[in-house]
């Protein structure tokens, strides 16, 4: 455990019983083959590629960087040194989400055409004690949490072609409701309502909602239209939920998650509700995946490939036109059925079925 801040390091090394160094004695022990970097956003790059100079694999919270120019002097410094890049977010990984791509790759709601996403509340500020950045250039919910969102479109649906957006700002400033800066007023520089179409390069043509400026909605987080019937998929913030399918316009079926690993609540949130939040499997799956010889699952293609489209959206935001996205991704391989770490696990998958 290492922190530019001694003393954050020490803390969160006491709480989960590590050990705490500086930055630079973590970076130079050899005995460490993979970092995870929890940085603000704004030293993401930096500090992994700090990471992969030291000649590590580095696994980073999202976004990759704040720009797609940084995320792509990442991947080429890693593949220069010969190391991997994974990313968050691994949400995708969940029991809902990887019940929702099985269907899809069934075919039981057949080619799907098209479809609505997202994500919607009143933001951050009454709960968060320091919610400013949450309100200038870098961040807005597109870029905040987009990458859940997108990145389990990108699972479900494959690679983005295009993008055209709008944006708007709801307020003109917002009344910090928590902690010890409570009734202070932050001003607001950065959209916080986006509108947004999604081509994917397999046709289907998906509508993203993204606001901070919402108080209430009855809207789930993502509806899928097939040419064989439609798919309500759960929020991908978080791991689990029940997905629900129609037949050719039959009544909504529950869907079973609980063949499927990381679905079990393990988190109550301010709300009182339960729910699965297993972050952190991601990083699991890349050292079993390095192991094996394998691709990992939340690779940095694929989190490239999210930057480019968040990025593309407040672009077409702000030019007006269609914006192509130069980049693809493969879907990453889906999960087995099974429980726990274990589905990660080749050798242990086919010991299991043998
Ligand atoms: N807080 C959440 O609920 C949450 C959820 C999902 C993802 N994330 C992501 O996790 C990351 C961290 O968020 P957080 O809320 O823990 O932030 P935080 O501000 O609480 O912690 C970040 C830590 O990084 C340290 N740091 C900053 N620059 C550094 C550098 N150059 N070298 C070493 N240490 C450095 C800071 O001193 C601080 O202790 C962000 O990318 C965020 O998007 C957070």
């Amino acid at each position: 455990m290492a922190d530019i801040d001694a003393s954050a390091a020490g803390a969160q090394a006491e709480a989960f019983g590590v050990r705490s160094r500086t930055v630079e004695a973590l970076l130079a022990d050899p005995q460490i083959g993979l970092v995870v970097n929890l940085t603000v956003p704004a030293a993401h790059a930096e500090v992994s590629g700090r990471i992969i100079e030291a000649g590590k694999h580095v696994y980073s919270e999202k976004p990759l960087g704040v720009s797609a120019a940084e995320a792509r002097r990442l991947i080429a410094l890693a593949q220069a040194r010969g190391v991997r890049i994974g990313c968050a977010p691994d949400t995708f990984l969940g029991a809902a989400h990887q019940a929702s791509r099985a269907l899809i790759d069934a075919g039981v709601i057949g080619t799907v055409l098209s479809g609505s996403m997202s994500v919607l509340s009143r933001g951050m500020e009454a709960w968060h004690p320091n919610p400013d950045f949450f309100f200038r250039p870098g961040g807005g919910p597109v870029l905040d949490l987009g990458p859940y969102y997108v990145t389990q479109l990108v699972n479900l649906l494959g690679p983005i072609a295009s993008v055209a957006a709008t944006s708007g700002m709801g307020h003109a400033s917002r009344t910090i409701g928590s902690g010890p800066r409570a009734g202070e007023t932050v001003p607001v520089t950065t959209p916080t309502s986006y509108s947004a179409l999604l081509t994917f390069r397999g046709g289907a043509r998906i509508s993203f909602e993204a606001s901070w400026d919402v108080w209430k909605h009855q809207r789930v987080p993502i509806e899928l239209y097939g040419t064989e019937g439609s798919l309500l998929v759960p929020d991908p913030n978080f791991f689990g939920d029940e997905p629900r399918v129609s037949r050719r316009g039959g009544d909504w079926e529950r869907v079973d998650i609980s063949a499927y690993a990381f679905g079990t609540p393990n988190r109550t949130l301010r709300t009182g509700r339960a729910v699965a939040d297993h972050r952190s499997i991601g990083v699991v799956d890349m050292v079993s995946a390095i192991a094996e010889g394998r691709a990992h699952r939340a690779d940095a293609g694929l989190a490239l490939h999210v930057l480019d489209v968040l990025e593309a959206i407040d672009a077409s935001a702000s030019s007006g036109a269609f914006v192509e996205i130069s980049s693809t991704c493969e879907r990453p391989e889906p999960l087995p059925a099974g429980s726990d770490e274990a589905v990660f696990d080749t050798a242990v998958r086919s010991a299991r079925a043998s």
